[in-house]
C-alpha cells in the first residue's frame, strides 16, 4: 500500500532557465527548481515532507504537532502552517532565548498561531520530550516531528520529487542543493535509484561536517526511507555526496560568500535566495563553476529549497 499522503503543496514547483547567470559565469547551463514555490505560507521544501507527515499524524488520530529548530526556522514556520491547515495544534521548541524582535519566520509562526517554546541553555531534545509529557498529560494526542522533518515519513517527499523531476524531462547532469538535516538530498537519492536519474546529487552542507551527513545521516536515512516504501535498497556513504567547503562561521551566520551569492541571483535573475540555506549553497555553487568543477556542457539544476521569509530578519545587511 502507498504510504498516507495530503495533497496541499502546489505540485509540480516550476523548473526555469538562468540564461543571465550562466551567460555570466561562462560555466553550464543553470536551472532552477522552484521549491521555494511550493505554496504553504511563503513555501519552502518541507512542504513536500509535511504532506507525508502530517499525513502519518491524522492517521494516527494526532490532535497536536510537535517540531523544533532554530529561531529563524523554516521547517517550523511549514509545520505551524499545516498545522492550522488541518486544525491540529501545534508546538515549536525553539533553542535559545527570544530575539528582542519577532521577525521573518518567527513572525509567521506566531501568526499561525503556533505556541513558542524556548529552550534557553536546556537541551533540545529534552525540552521536546517534556513538552510532549505535558501534552500527554493534558489528554492531547502529540505527533512528533524531528528536525528538519527528517525521518523516513517525511523523506518520501523527496522521492516523489524526483518522480516530478524525472517528468519534466531536463535531464541535469547535476542537482546541487541544501543539505542540513539531510531529507532532503536523502529522499533525492532514493528516488533517483529507484527511477534510474542518471545526473549526480550534490549536497552543499549547511553545518556539519561531510562525514557526519554522509555517513551517520544520510546513507542511513535512504536506506530507512527506501525501506518504508517497500523496497530493499541499500546506500552507503560512497553513494552520498557532500561538499563542506563552504561552513563559513557556522550555522546561520551570514557571511560575505552568501550576501555576494544572494546579491547577485537577485541582480541576475530576480530570484531570491535566503540567508541560510539557499545563500549557502548557492555561495558553494558559484566557487565550483569558478574552479571548473562542472564542464561548459553540462546542465547544473540548483534545487531552490526556499527560506526566503528569513530574509527579513536580516534587514540590517548592507543589500
Ligand atoms: C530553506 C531550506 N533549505 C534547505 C534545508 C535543508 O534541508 P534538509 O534539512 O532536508 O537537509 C532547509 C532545512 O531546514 C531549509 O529550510
Amino acid at each position: 500500500m502507498p504510504p498516507p499522503r495530503l495533497h496541499f503543496a502546489h505540485l509540480p514547483t516550476p523548473i526555469e532557465p538562468l540564461p543571465r547567470l550562466s551567460q555570466y559565469l561562462q560555466g553550464p547551463r543553470l536551472l532552477v527548481k522552484r521549491d521555494d514555490q511550493t505554496g504553504l505560507a511563503f513555501g519552502g521544501n518541507k512542504t513536500r515532507k509535511l504532506e507525508f507527515l502530517v499525513a502519518d499524524a491524522l492517521a494516527r488520530d494526532a490532535t497536536l504537532l510537535i517540531t523544533g529548530g532554530a529561531a529563524q526556522s523554516n521547517h517550523c514556520r511549514q509545520t505551524a502552517a499545516a498545522a492550522a491547515r488541518f486544525g491540529l495544534a501545534c508546538t515549536l521548541v525553539l533553542a535559545g532565548d527570544p530575539p528582542a524582535q519577532r521577525d521573518g519566520n518567527l513572525l509567521l509562526d506566531t501568526l499561525l498561531g503556533a505556541r513558542l517554546v524556548w529552550t534557553g541553555s536546556r537541551d533540545r531534545d529534552m525540552v521536546m520530550r517534556q513538552v510532549e509529557d505535558e501534552a500527554r498529560a493534558q489528554g492531547q494526542r502529540p505527533y512528533l516531528i524531528p528536525y528538519g522533518g527528517s525521518n523516513q515519513v517525511g523523506a518520501l517527499g523527496y522521492v516523489f520529487a524526483m518522480q516530478e523531476l524525472m517528468k519534466q524531462k531536463v535531464h541535469p547532469d547535476w542537482i546541487v542543493l541544501a543539505s542540513s538535516s539531510g531529507g532532503t538530498q536523502a529522499g533525492l537519492m532514493v528516488g533517483a535509484r529507484l527511477l534510474g536519474f542518471q545526473g549526480r546529487i550534490l549536497g552543499i552542507s549547511i553545518e556539519k561536517p561531510e562525514v557526519t551527513l554522509r555517513q551517520d545521516i544520510i546513507a542511513d536515512l535512504a536506506t530507512r526511507t527506501a525501506r518504508h516504501l517497500g523496497e530493499d535498497l541499500t546506500f552507503t556513504p560512497k553513494d552520498v555526496l557532500v561538499n563542506d567547503h563552504y561552513l563559513g562561521q557556522g550555522y546561520g551566520i551570514m557571511g560575505a560568500a552568501e550576501e555576494k551569492a544572494i546579491r547577485l541571483f537577485a541582480r541576475m535573475e530576480g530570484l531570491l535566495l535566503d540567508p541560510v540555506y539557499t545563500g549557502r549553497a548557492a555561495a558553494g555553487l558559484l566557487d565550483l563553476i569558478r574552479q571548473g568543477f562542472f564542464s561548459p556542457d553540462e546542465t547544473v539544476l540548483f534545487w531552490h529549497t526556499g527560506g526566503t521569509p528569513a530574509l527579513f530578519a536580516h534587514r540590517y545587511a548592507r543589500w
